[in-house]
């Protein structure tokens, strides 16, 4: 098994998903819940921050945890969609890009949010790998995420600074819409096919 310290913030579909599948392969793995203590102990413990949370709870979670992310990998796993399940903001900044202004010493790093929560904890769809698109700034954060995302059994793409989660986070709208509003379900996930 592998030591790296990873905390999951938030017991949902997808932290539930990610820890699932990450404790396969990693023998500390916590996952806690809205409680602002249990997160800062966890988080404080970590090597690697999972956000698991709804994109509006991000500025709570910033404001309990402050500075127990400073110098963590922080996985940005949220979609920027408002009440209306809108797209929130884009284009010119994305959700990660501003989480990373509030967190300026956290390593922050986008991933897994174009996935169903379904498939997070295999990485597949039936027995095809998806792609889990990783962006960041920090090069050995982004690698450490590529490497849980290979453990989980994505195939894991490097997808350049953070300033791509601007393309991450519409594709992942996309999915919700393939998905919910357009018919095709859940059981659907994007591969980047290459040769
Ligand atoms: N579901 C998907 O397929 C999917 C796919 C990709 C990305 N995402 C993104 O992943 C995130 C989590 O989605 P989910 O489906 O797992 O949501 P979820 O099932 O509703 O779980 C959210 C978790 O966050 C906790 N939480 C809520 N408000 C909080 C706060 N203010 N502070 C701390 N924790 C808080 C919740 O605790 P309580 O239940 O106690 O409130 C719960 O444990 C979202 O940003 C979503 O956009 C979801």
């Amino acid at each position: 098994m592998k030591t790296t310290k990873i905390a999951i913030l938030g017991k949902g579909n997808v932290g539930g998903a990610l820890a699932r599948g990450l404790a396969r392969t990693y023998s500390h793995v916590q996952t806690v819940g809205n409680d602002k203590t249990a997160q800062r102990q966890a988080a404080t413990q970590a090597e690697v921050v999972i956000l698991a949370v709804p994109f509006p709870a991000l500025d709570d979670v910033v404001k309990n945890l402050g500075a127990a992310l400073d110098g963590k990998v922080v996985v940005d796993t949220t979609n920027a969609l408002d009440a209306n399940m809108n797209l929130a903001l884009g284009y010119s900044t994305s959700g990660a890009e501003e989480l990373q202004k509030k967190l300026p010493r956290a390593r922050v790093v986008k991933a897994f949010n174009t996935v169903f929560a379904q498939h997070m904890d295999s990485g597949k769809v039936g027995s095809t790998p998806l792609t889990a698109f990783v962006s960041g700034d920090d090069a050995a954060a982004k690698q450490t995420v590529v490497t849980l995302a290979k453990d989980l059994g994505f195939e894991a793409v490097d997808t350049g600074p953070l300033k791509n989660a601007r393309l991450l986070e519409p594709l992942a709208y996309l999915n919700i819409q393939l998905g919910y509003v357009l018919g095709l379900g859940t059981q659907i996930g994007f591969k980047l096919v290459r040769e």
